[in-house]
């Protein structure tokens, strides 16, 4: 008997990111559209303005002749149609956010002197589908295992009522990660497995009643059943032996009074 629970996946929208000197990293959620704000006072006097990731260039703004060029040709096309500049505040928006967008951007604005700033962007994947499934070998408690894949810093985790029971996590990428939890039957309390990466979690929350029976009601009539059918065998298998060893005795036997019987005349 196999119990599962699909979990929905739901992309919440999360976004964060602050201007500042150092490398600002920006995380989002796949599917969303990120801006890469740059509030600095340069940019008040900037004539130009180059966005720059990989070491190419994406856009490029003249501020004094208020025109902008987007270079999204490059990079396999992963950028097509997917790059927004403000000619004013030098703005960088991508949308419809990938994985594949995941690196470093750079810009560079060029006043009396040339400045550049990064962002590292970090895009999640949404979170995979999840489920519960229970271990049919226990019987004489209720094993559940929760399970999902690993898409980017996925962690999953047993909460009893508001406390953690056990979480676990890895850094291989589409590693499937399980959990186990064993509870009694009759367990009056509410279990949920959460599933959740820094930007967002779904959880599901379970009852217990409704997902532990008790074995008697459907495992050991099978298990009973299985140990009929091997008594059973092993039955036929005995009783072949002795025949086999019963017509052996009786075959030697008579063989011997053979030979016997050739050798007196
Ligand atoms: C820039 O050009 C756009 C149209 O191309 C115009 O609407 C906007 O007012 C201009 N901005 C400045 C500051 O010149
Ligand atoms: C920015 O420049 C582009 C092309 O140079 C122009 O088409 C667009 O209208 C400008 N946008 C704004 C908001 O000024
Ligand atoms: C977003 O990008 C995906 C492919 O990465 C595409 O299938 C989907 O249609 C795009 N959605 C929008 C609203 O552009
Ligand atoms: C488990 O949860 C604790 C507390 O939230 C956290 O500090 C720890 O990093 C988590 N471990 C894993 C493997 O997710
Ligand atoms: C799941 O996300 C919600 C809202 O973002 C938050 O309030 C809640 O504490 C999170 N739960 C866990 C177990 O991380």
């Amino acid at each position: 008997m196999f119990l599962m629970f699909v979990f929905l996946s739901f992309c919440f929208t999360s976004l964060n990111g602050v201007f500042g000197d150092e490398v600002k990293s920006v995380s989002v959620t796949e599917g969303d559209s990120v801006t890469l704000h740059t509030h600095i006072t340069e940019l008040l006097s900037a004539h130009l303005i180059l966005w720059k990731t990989q070491g190419s260039l994406i856009a490029r703004i003249n501020r004094e002749a208020n025109k902008s060029s987007i270079y999204d040709e490059d990079f396999d096309g992963r950028f097509r149609d997917r790059l927004q500049v403000n000619n004013q505040t030098g703005d960088l928006t991508i949308t419809n956010i990938t994985t594949q967008h995941t690196g470093l951007y750079e810009i560079i604005i060029t006043s009396k002197l040339t400045l550049s700033h990064t962002f590292n962007v970090i895009v999640y994947a949404c979170l995979p589908l999840s489920d519960i499934s229970r271990d049919s070998s226990q019987c004489s408690s209720c094993v559940l295992l929760c399970s999902v894949l690993n898409v980017r810093d996925v962690s999953l985790s047993w909460y009893k009522e508001n406390s953690l029971l056990s979480n676990i996590s890895v850094s291989d990428l589409n590693i499937r990660l399980s959990l186990p939890l064993e509870v009694e039957y009759q367990d009056t309390n509410t279990y949920s497995c959460v599933v959740n990466n820094p930007l967002t979690n779904q959880t599901q929350h379970l009852n217990i009643n409704d997902v532990c029976q008790p074995c008697s009601d459907f495992f050991c009539c099978c298990y009973g059943l299985e140990a009929v059918i091997q008594l059973v065998i092993s039955t036929l298998v005995g009783v072949a032996t002795v025949t086999v060893l019963v017509y052996d005795i009786y075959s030697n036997s008579g063989g011997d009074a053979q030979k016997k019987r050739s050798k007196t005349p």
